[in-house]
């Protein structure tokens, strides 16, 4: 945080506190059940870009009223597939039971990133937690962008990749549903994202494939875009990059749909769990401009040093002894 934002949330009365080395804060003293400042929503949002995911307890308000917070992030979307909820239909509920099991959320991602401009900010608030499970976490894309190797990061640089919203296709399984389905291929064409983007906001690099929406590395064989595409869907795999979120009733989420990957974890079936979601416009995403060079901005946390080279250079740590 800068001084001059540190300075600002003590005026208006947030704390922000990291919660991991990479990703999280908890934000305490921010009440969504009225109209936020514009300097309350300023020390928000740079926390919201800085830690990439934002908590905030006890919100116990109406969905009008989260609706109202998502609209300070940018204009709210609508999901083309899910279930949006009959009169407001950039609200999704996910209200799921023993008969109504969570489907595909099982899975790291990125929301929407079949769209050519995929949602800024997810604003998640739990309306039911169930006792035991059902925690969502989440993974730091710009960490594990600086957790590669150099050479891997300049061998990504100008690389694309073609997104698909590949898990709904199969609900397409009639001629007329068919016939739908080509409707929303010609209203969202399959994007060709940069596997590097860069964050508009904070200017990071953020490790931008997912493996619920991406289909492939645009120029390679298939066996070669898979090979490294596995390779990339593991890093959200890694703890340290890491946070999870235990659901109560009434914290919000909102997160950083450009720079994180979430993955709802499914061990609380079938008890009860209900959460209400919006997301907000998102912009075309930006890969690194010119040729390569190392990253210079700072992030979150320190990616762990390479150990030094022994003098001497090729002598094995047996031989040291
Ligand atoms: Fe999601």
């Amino acid at each position: 945080m800068t001084t001059a934002t540190a300075e600002l949330a003590t005026r208006v009365g947030i704390t922000v506190e990291p919660i991991n080395g990479f990703i999280g804060a908890e934000l305490k003293g921010v009440d969504l059940s009225r109209a936020l400042s514009d300097d309350e929503f300023a020390v928000i949002h740079d926390a919201f870009v800085r830690y990439e995911v934002i908590v905030m307890r006890n919100q116990n308000i109406t969905f009008e009223q989260q609706m109202a917070f998502g609209e300070r992030f940018g204009q709210l979307t609508v999901h083309p597939f899910a279930a949006n909820h009959d009169d407001h239909r950039e609200l999704i509920v996910f209200d799921n039971t023993p008969d109504n099991p969570p489907v595909s959320t099982d899975c790291w991602h990125s929301d929407e990133t079949f769209r050519a401009c995929p949602p800024t900010a997810t604003i998640l608030r739990c309306v039911t937690a169930p006792q035991r499970g059902g925690d969502t976490l989440f993974s730091s894309m710009t960490a594990a962008y600086r957790g590669l190797s150099e050479d891997m990061q300049r061998y990504l640089h100008t690389k694309t990749a073609t997104h698909d919203f590949k898990p709904w296709r199969p609900m397409f399984n009639t001629r007329e549903l068919r016939e739908r389905l080509w409707q929303i291929e010609e209203r969202f064409p399959t994007p060709h994202h940069p596997v590097i983007r860069v964050h508009p906001v904070t200017g990071r690099r953020v490790l931008f494939v997912n493996s619920q929406f991406t289909n492939s590395i645009d120029g390679l064989k298939p066996d070669e875009s898979a090979a490294i595409l596995d390779y990339l869907y593991r890093q959200a795999s890694i703890p340290e990059y890491q946070l999870r979120v235990k659901w109560e009733p009434n914290m919000m989420v909102a997160w950083d749909n450009r720079s994180t990957q979430h993955y709802a974890s499914y061990d609380y079936y079938p008890q009860p769990r209900k959460m209400e979601r919006v997301t907000t416009q998102g912009e075309p995403v930006l890969g690194v401009e010119g040729a390569y060079e190392p990253e210079r901005i700072d992030g979150n946390g320190m990616i762990m040093p390479k150990p030094k080279k022994p003098a001497g250079g090729r002598t094995r740590e047996f031989e040291r002894l």
